[in-house]
């Protein structure tokens, strides 16, 4: 099986490999510090401090934009890096540009912390960077792209392992979607004008939204998934058929799902109807895999006792099941007409983005980490069962308040007396969250806390430190 390490390796270029995995540790810190104070925010709106690039509508994407390109975009590329070395049996092909694309990376965050507090933005959801940092996006994306199939192309195996095949359908739409959806006219240095026209821009935005998702929270994330799993399960991979109908039914059946985001809008209605008949069908494969992921731990369950790491990718698999259970639920036109600009919608995110996408980059890199840095193991293993504890708990807290709160407001907003007036006014449905927004503060600040220990956890591996205290062993005894 590919998967196997040779028994002599060529040498890989590994120091791409460790900046990135340093950098998305920090930079889940860093996004989901962002994603704590906006929680806040949205209980205590003074804590804007009356200051511009302090407000819920500027942090609010500096937050989507950190957790998903800088955190999660940062573990897809180091993992990608890692993974397509060791299951082609090559080092990197043009190890210099892989060297282009941390530093053309890490620029474009740097760019996008700076322009969103001040406001500079497309107005497009996950798209909101200006030009000149969308044409850097595709130019690192592109030279990425070369890392990639390149070192795919020089691989010294036949096959090419499922989990590649999933990192380079992600790599390929996430140029694509890209280029397409922020093809726009610069009127200035700071400001740009989408090429399309109003419900054509709506549509276009979504196919790139929708698929950001499928791809870039999605696909990337089930190719970690393929890699780590199996290994860290010490199993094969449960069925590789099944990895490969689960790969071409997923990326042939996403594109198509995007207008589930526009229900009941100018969009045409035949339009809209064909999203949700498309996200129905996307329940298949999305369950083929994350069954194919879990399952291959058959045989090796008891090792989900005391591997606190495979908890992790376990358990983000149980969240991917759930999210892409939901998903299609929510693009049932009527399901939407009640979830629709709720929290249900912010509930559903989360649970795939925190216990998904989040839970298996971080046991993605305990599993790395030791082998990036030449240690037999993390520095202390109890620490990683402390993170995913608080990481459990907290997404739980997360995502359980706000399909509370989403339904309620949903209910509420909908509430009419006999005379066709509404029972409830806005403010009522907003008092009665409150209590929500609380929990899910509660439940981000557990999650947050979670990734300070990895961040010691990381530190003191690196350094090399023995924790004698804190072996396998012991933590079993
Ligand atoms: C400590 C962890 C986190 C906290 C406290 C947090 C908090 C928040 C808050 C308060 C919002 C705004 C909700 C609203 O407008 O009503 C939000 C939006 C969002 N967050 Fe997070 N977040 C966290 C982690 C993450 C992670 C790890 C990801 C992705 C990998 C993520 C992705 C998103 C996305 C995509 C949205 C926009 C959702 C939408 O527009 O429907 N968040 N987050
Ligand atoms: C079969 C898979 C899935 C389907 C069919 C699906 C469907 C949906 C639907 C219907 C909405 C609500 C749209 C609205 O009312 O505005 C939504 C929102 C969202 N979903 Fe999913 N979902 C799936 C899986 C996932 C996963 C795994 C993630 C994260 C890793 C995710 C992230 C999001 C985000 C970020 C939004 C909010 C978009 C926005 O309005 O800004 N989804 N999804």
């Amino acid at each position: 099986m590919a998967t196997t390490i040779p028994a002599s390796p060529a040498k890989y270029h590994d120091k791409v490999v460790r900046q990135f995995t340093l950098m998305t540790v920090v930079w889940g810190i860093v996004g989901m510090t962002v994603g704590v104070l906006i929680a806040a925010q949205l209980m205590w709106p003074a804590l804007n401090f009356d200051t511009p690039w302090l407000t819920y509508s500027r942090l609010r994407p500096l937050h989507t934009n950190a957790v998903i390109f800088a955190f999660g975009g940062s573990a897809l590329i180091a993992t990608s890096y890692w993974i397509v070395q060791r299951t082609c049996h090559t080092p990197l092909f043009a190890p210099k540009l892989a060297a282009f694309t941390f530093w053309g990376w890490q620029t474009v965050i740097v760019a996008a912390a700076i322009t969103l507090p001040l406001g500079i933005t497309q107005s497009k959801e996950y798209a909101e960077l200006e030009w000149p940092i969308a044409l850097l996006i595709a130019v690192v994306w592109v030279a990425y792209a070369i890392v990639f199939f390149g070192t795919i192309a020089i691989r010294r195996v036949k096959h090419i392992y499922v989990a590649n095949w999933f990192y380079g359908a992600f790599i390929i739409a996430v140029a694509m979607l890209h280029i397409v959806n922020n093809a726009a006219i610069p009127v200035s240095m700071w400001k740009s004008y989408s090429v399309y026209p109003g419900v054509v821009d709506a549509m276009v935005q979504w196919w790139y939204g929708h698929n950001a998702v499928g791809f870039f929270l999605t696909a990337g994330f089930l190719g970690m998934m393929y890699y780590f799993v199996p290994k860290q399960a010490g199993r094969p991979v449960f069925s590789y058929r099944l990895s490969i109908v689960h790969f071409w039914a997923l990326i042939s059946i996403y594109m198509w799902a995007g207008p589930h985001h526009l229900h009941y809008t100018a969009l045409p209605d035949w339009v809209q109807s064909l999203g949700m008949a498309f996200s129905l069908i996307l329940f298949a494969p999305s369950w083929g895999g994350m069954i194919n992921g879990i399952m291959t731990l058959s045989g090796a369950w008891h090792k989900l006792r005391e591997d606190p790491i495979l908890k992790f990718l376990i358990v983000s698999l149980s969240f991917y099941g759930m999210s892409t259970f939901e998903g299609p639920m929510m693009s049932i036109k009527t399901v939407n007409a009640l979830s629709h600009y709720t929290d249900w919608t912010i509930g559903h995110v989360h649970s795939g983005a925190l216990g998904w996408v989040a839970m298996i980059s971080i046991g993605s890199l305990y599993a790395l980490i030791p082998k990036l840095w030449g240690r037999s193991e993390m520095y202390s293993v109890p620490a990683i069962n402390l993170h995913f504890w608080l990481s459990t708990i907290g997404v739980v807290l997360y995502a359980a308040s706000m399909w509370v709160a989403g339904i309620m407001q949903g209910l509420m907003w909908r509430a009419v007396e006999d005379d066709g007036t509404l029972t409830y006014s806005f403010m009522e449905a907003l008092n009665a969250t409150y209590p929500y927004y609380a929990v899910r503060l509660l439940g981000g600040a557990l999650f947050l806390s979670g990734m300070f220990i990895m961040a010691w956890n990381v530190w003191k591996t690196i350094a090399g430190q023995q924790a004698a205290q804190f072996t396998v062993a012991e933590a079993r005894a």
